[in-house]
């Protein structure tokens, strides 16, 4: 599906997000490895996260969809049903790479992973080597590819250092050390999304931080309280980014998680001079909390200078750095984003995607190795932008488009279902 976006004069109003992904796909895996039934409050109904709870019905969980909630009656931590097909992920790169941390601890049975053709294109020799250091093995495409098969094994606790900032991994790693023999400490170069943390901590499972090292008890059973999912930031930001491109606007972002690891793209809008007002939360250090920070954020108009993102913020603002680019764009001056290697693995290789898509509007922007450099020129002309599929390019080139000379062609918009499916009623209500 083709869209096209045409520039608008201003955004006002309210809006609020859609409910967390990574926190959703969590509370569905959470929900089928607890002992007793979990309600989820404003789950996730969008492509990646129906293709959870498909796995989590498959693997023997019964998932009831009620008006405004789900109830979850899982199979706990060792009964996982072996699924008579194999495990279609879909497009979703966390249910690919949490899910094996709870297959891993099944003893004796072997679940197939397969997904779209993005996702094959995805490492997973990442969880591969944690979860064989435990005992589990994965037989994967070329050894590091989908698609894949866990075989499940009595598991061992470790201790392991994270190579990459990634909370994927660091999840993956904590679902299977639930089952483990011991206390399992994972090491991360940098902090990175702390969800699995916080809802395994709910759940009565011992967990503690200390510093970069986060060590999970091994335990009989988890048993979650209800989990209420909050809006996501990472869909918010492109109406926060809207906001504040497009002249004379005001919006109000309703119920937005402002977790700390979490908010780096506001931190690096607010650098750039971009008004967004709201509390974010501070980083808690090793007293981690259970529960989601929510806020209002107030988004209002206003010329940009450009900033550098350093390495270490990477991880706190990494799905949004493709609209950090978009943003430099109408900067005034050379926004810089190094150490974000990981882009180039994500839905697309979204160094060489973004780039190509802004220069394409008529952006001054050129890749590096680890990121890209936007020399800002005040606006963006427009054009058409291909998403190839990832959802937050396609969100991206719309936002584009508003805030434009002469509008934006999206080329496959449809892939927002992937994340954000009310994504046009949402933005036509604000203009
Ligand atoms: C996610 C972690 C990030 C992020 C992804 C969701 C999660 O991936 O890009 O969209 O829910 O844990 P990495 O952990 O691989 O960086």
């Amino acid at each position: 599906m083709n869209v096209r976006f045409d520039p608008v004069r201003r955004l006002r109003g309210e809006i609020e997000p859609p409910p967390d992904k990574s926190i959703s796909h969590r509370a569905a895996i959470l929900g089928a490895m607890a002992a007793e039934p979990v309600r989820v409050c404003n789950y996730l109904h969008a492509d990646d996260t129906i293709s959870t709870l498909n796995a989590m019905r498959a693997l023997g969980a019964l998932v009831e969809e009620r008006e405004d909630e789900l109830v979850i009656r899982g199979v706990g931590l060792r009964e996982a049903r072996v699924p008579e097909d194999v495990i279609d992920v879909g497009n979703a790169g966390t249910l690919m790479r949490l899910l094996p941390g709870w297959l891993a601890a099944q003893d004796g049975n072997s679940y197939r992973l397969d997904g779209d053709a993005s996702i094959r294109r995805r490492p997973v020799d990442r969880i591969r080597e944690p979860l064989e250091l435990m005992g589990a093995r994965i037989e994967a495409t070329d050894g590091r590819l989908p698609p894949f098969t866990v075989h499940g094994a009595h598991l061992h606790s470790i201790s392991y250092e994270l190579p990459v900032a990634s909370a994927q991994v660091k999840s993956c790693t904590l679902l299977a050390a639930l089952a483990a023999d011991g206390a399992t400490t994972v090491t991360e170069p940098a902090p990175s999304r702390d969800h699995t943390e916080r809802m395994l901590l709910g759940a009565g499972v011992t967990v503690r931080r200390n510093g970069r090292h986060i060590t999970v008890v091994n335990a009989d059973e988890i048993t979650p309280e209800e989990i209420v999912v909050p809006g996501d930031m990472s869909s918010a930001a492109f109406a926060i980014a809207a906001g504040v491109l497009v002249p004379q606007s005001k919006l109000l972002v309703r119920n937005v998680n402002v977790n700390h690891t979490r908010v780096g793209f506001v931190r690096i809008l607010q650098r750039m001079g971009g008004i967004v007002l709201g509390e974010l939360e501070d980083d808690p250090g090793d007293e981690l909390p259970t529960g989601e920070p929510v806020e209002d954020l107030d988004v209002a108009a206003g010329p940009l200078v450009a900033t550098t993102v350093e390495p270490d913020e990477v991880p706190l603002a990494i799905d949004e750095l493709p609209l950090v680019a978009l943003l430099g764009c109408f900067a005034e001056g050379e926004t810089v984003v190094r150490g974000a290697h990981e882009l180039r693995l994500k839905e697309s290789d979204r160094i060489a995607t973004v780039v190509e898509g802004l220069r394409g509007l008529g952006a001054a922007i050129e890749a590096t190795q680890d990121g890209f450099v936007v020399t800002g020129t005040g606006g963006l002309r427009g054009g058409a932008i291909e998403s190839h599929g990832d959802h937050r390019l396609a969100m991206m080139g719309a936002i584009a488009g508003m805030a434009s000379e002469v509008g934006v062609e999206v080329l496959g918009m449809d892939a927002a279902a992937v994340s954000y499916p009310r994504f046009m009623d949402d933005f036509a209500a604000l203009v």
